[in-house]
């Protein structure tokens, strides 16, 4: 009997302590976090003990609190109960609720897609190897959602994301279960309503942003992580980078060619060669092909052209520097190049009196960080140790930010602005003037990538290098010269923009029409800069494309048959907008036709101010001769004649203001210095253009807003062009 009981009570402390844990693992699974209010719209939580490096702190990126400020406040934009956060065995685990009709963008550079649900991703820093898998030049931890609001993860580690796919036991709102024999309606992937996500860390740190829609919700997370910045002027003129060996003589020659065959410059890149030894590198020039690196830097300032000089971070044996930084470098090597642990006060100060050195005092206005994304194979391994006491994944979900950062700041110092390339970038890089690129090269999917660039805070240009034939070739000089870095790079294939004759007029058309829209496309990067919005974005977040039962309810769209709503249900991932009023429609090799979705409302044919539309979609069929652009009803276009090169930006330059449509309206037209950062401190003017209407006709005025810089414009010539 005794031995009975003793079994029996046994069994139930077995029991119980299966139920315990059972308990406690319920108990987990409902956990909600709590939530800080920062700023208006914005919440924070710490989960647990995250590790001490973040994607924020590490970036040195600090929240632009009056900005924020500006942005009127939003309540909690969800139920705080469901927000469930726990952390075990080294992992957090996160879960977010997901509606029936949701939409979710963002999650990183992704080049084939534009919506993110029903994916599953591990957001790894990487080189893009054709594939949304996660891996990316910026695998940016945000999200943002058609149910008001973003979410950023603040991790440096690889975060897993279950972006409704997961489907719970407990789910409020479960799918129906099918009988696969028979029912055709049967799926592999029931509904899931839910995030998952999983961090491999004891904690992380949340950043929940709320938002009226999904620009703003953007704004906010730009804003968060330090705002936009405004580029220099000569930035935002046509970059060439010349092929790997190019020298002094060769250089010289390529500019004159853009000046005998009247095409825009203001920028030249200088690729590996200008080092004399490359992959790894020495910074410092090699003597064969730039004998007076000083003199020719600043034969080229006279010329109106700036440099900009190639490198990868990675310190060859043969560097003056290599024995001083070896102790502050990585355990592990790339291409027999150490590598400097930038969070390390000595490493980051050899490396700016390097480039103090040899580049800023010789007076090169930017560099091209190359290879901080990483190959595997190349890259240090994640086990690798850093001196700072990083591990190698922390440090290379940073090491792109941490370059623009420390290279910014060269300049910054000077007060004087730098506009760069980099192969990497991520949270914390979005006031760093940098712009990614990569050597994926298709055209459509670089359009994607520019389109997502939008939601991860950082910019892209879709380069151009080599084309198969003078379609393609005029087809993405058109898109580069619509992308925050109008750039042929030429590095392996010396191509010029008259390498392809039977189009070069076009191409001219196109690179003059990008320099006349300079003062619209720089008053859009102030908007960057004040207000988080990002230049180049894409077609969600224009009010109407993503409220659709709104606006069925409205009487603007009468059924859920009709083609433009399901148009606008589906992703859009080949035609974006170029600040507040342009729509650019690009057209890829081989097309004679594309369809267009028009945002609603009426929209009008940038060229010749005909109406095209209001709302709906359709179908342009511009030649080779002109990319596709639509202009919104009411809009106010400042442009200015077609300049070569920057230098000739000011001067009391004649100010041609184009309006579309009949719909009085304003735009603040933005101006500066346009190369020192002074603008950061109030120096800076705006005037007012406006139209009002006058016998039922619009007429344009303009007032002084602020006028705290020099203004570059002079008389003004109202131009209505919707007759
Ligand atoms: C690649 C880079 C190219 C070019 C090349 C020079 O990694 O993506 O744009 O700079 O290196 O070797």
């Amino acid at each position: 009997m005794v031995k009975k009981l003793i079994v029996l009570s046994l069994f139930i402390g077995l029991l119980s302590c299966e139920q315990k844990k059972h308990h406690n693992l319920l108990t987990e699974l409902n956990d909600s976090p709590s939530w800080t209010n920062l700023h208006n719209g914005v919440w924070k939580s710490i989960v647990n003990t995250p590790q001490e490096y973040n994607l924020l702190n590490t970036s040195g990126a600090l929240p632009r609190e009056e900005a924020l400020s500006k942005i009127k406040g939003s309540d909690f934009p969800l139920e705080k109960s469901e927000i469930k956060a726990f952390s075990k065995n080294g992992k957090t685990y996160v879960r977010l609720p997901l509606e029936d009709g949701e939409r979710i963008f963002g999650l990183g550079l992704n080049f084939k897609t534009v919506e993110q649900r029903g994916r599953i991703m591990r957001l790894h820093m990487d080189h893009y190897g054709g594939e949304d898998n996660g891996r990316t030049h910026a695998p940016t931890p945000f999200f943002v959602s058609t149910n008001g609001y973003g979410l950023l993860i603040n991790s440096a580690k690889y975060i897993d994301v279950y972006m409704g796919t997961g489907v719970t036991k407990d789910s409020k709102n479960p799918d129906v279960s099918r009988d696969r024999n028979t029912d055709k309606k049967w799926t592999p992937q029931p509904k899931s309503d839910n995030i998952e996500l999983v961090i491999p860390d004891e904690g992380v740190e949340l950043v929940l942003f709320a938002g009226k829609n999904i620009q703003e919700t953007v704004q906010r997370f730009n804003l968060y992580c330090g705002g936009g910045f405004i580029p220099p002027k000569w930035g935002l003129g046509f970059w060439q980078r010349t092929p790997t060996l190019y020298g002094e003589k060769e250089v010289q020659e390529e500019v004159n060619g853009f000046v005998n065959n009247n095409f825009p410059i203001d920028v030249v890149g200088l690729e590996p060669g200008w080092h004399s030894k490359s992959y790894p590198c020495t910074f410092e020039w090699d003597n064969t092909r730039f004998p007076n690196p000083k003199i020719f830097v600043e034969d080229m300032k006279n010329q109106g052209i700036h440099l900009n000089s190639w490198i990868n971070p990675y310190v060859s044996p043969s560097s003056s520097i290599y024995e001083k930084i070896k102790p502050f470098t990585a355990t592990h090597t790339v291409w027999t190049g150490i590598v400097p642990d930038f969070l390390v006060p000595e490493a980051h100060e050899i490396m700016t009196q390097q480039f103090e050195k040899n580049v800023v005092s010789v007076g090169v206005s930017g560099l091209k960080i190359d290879e901080v994304d990483g190959f595997d194979r190349w890259l240090w391994p994640d086990y690798a140790q850093f001196p700072s006491g990083l591990d190698g994944e922390t440090m290379r979900s940073i090491y792109g930010t941490l370059t623009q950062k420390w290279s910014a700041d060269l300049y910054r110092k000077q007060n004087t602005r730098t506009y760069g390339l980099v192969r990497a970038g991520n949270v914390g890089s979005v006031s760093l003037p940098y712009v990614l690129y990569n050597d994926y090269y298709k055209h459509e999917d670089f359009i994607t990538a520019l389109i997502n660039s939008s939601f991860a805070g950082v910019l892209w240009t879709p380069e151009v290098r080599s084309s198969g034939s003078p379609e393609d070739w005029i087809r993405r000089m058109q898109s580069v010269c619509f992308s925050p870095m109008a750039m042929i790079n030429a590095w392996a294939d010396g191509t010029k923009p008259w390498s392809y004759p039977e189009v070069y007029e076009y191409c001219q058309d196109v690179a003059f029409l990008r320099m006349q829209l300079l003062p619209y496309i720089y008053t859009t990067f102030s908007d960057y800069y004040f207000k988080g919005t990002p230049p180049f974005r894409a077609m969600a977040m224009e009010e109407g494309f993503t409220h659709i039962p709104e606006l069925i309810e409205q009487g603007d769209l009468n059924s859920t048959e009709n083609p433009y709503v399901a148009a606008l249900k589906k992703e859009i991932k080949d035609q974006y907008m170029m600040g507040e009023s342009i729509l650019v429609a690009p057209m890829f090799a081989g097309q004679k036709t594309r369809t267009v979705v028009l945002p609603k409302g009426k929209w009008y044919d940038f060229y010749t101010g005909k109406l095209v539309g209001d709302g709906g979609i359709i179908t342009a069929n511009h030649g080779l001769d002109k990319i596709p652009l639509y202009v919104k009803e009411g809009a106010i276009i400042p442009m200015m004649k077609p300049i070569r090169n920057t230098s000739e930006w000011g001067n009391n330059t004649t100010l041609e203001v184009r309006v579309y449509g009949n719909t009085p309206n304003e735009f603040i037209l933005y101006d500066d210095d346009g190369e020192s950062y002074d603008y950061e401190k109030g120096a800076y003017s705006q005037k007012i253009l406006k139209t009002v209407k006058n016998n039922g006709k619009l007429k344009g005025t303009i007032a002084d807003l602020k006028s705290e810089s020099n203004w570059s414009y002079g008389a003004l010539q109202w131009n209505f062009m919707s007759k």
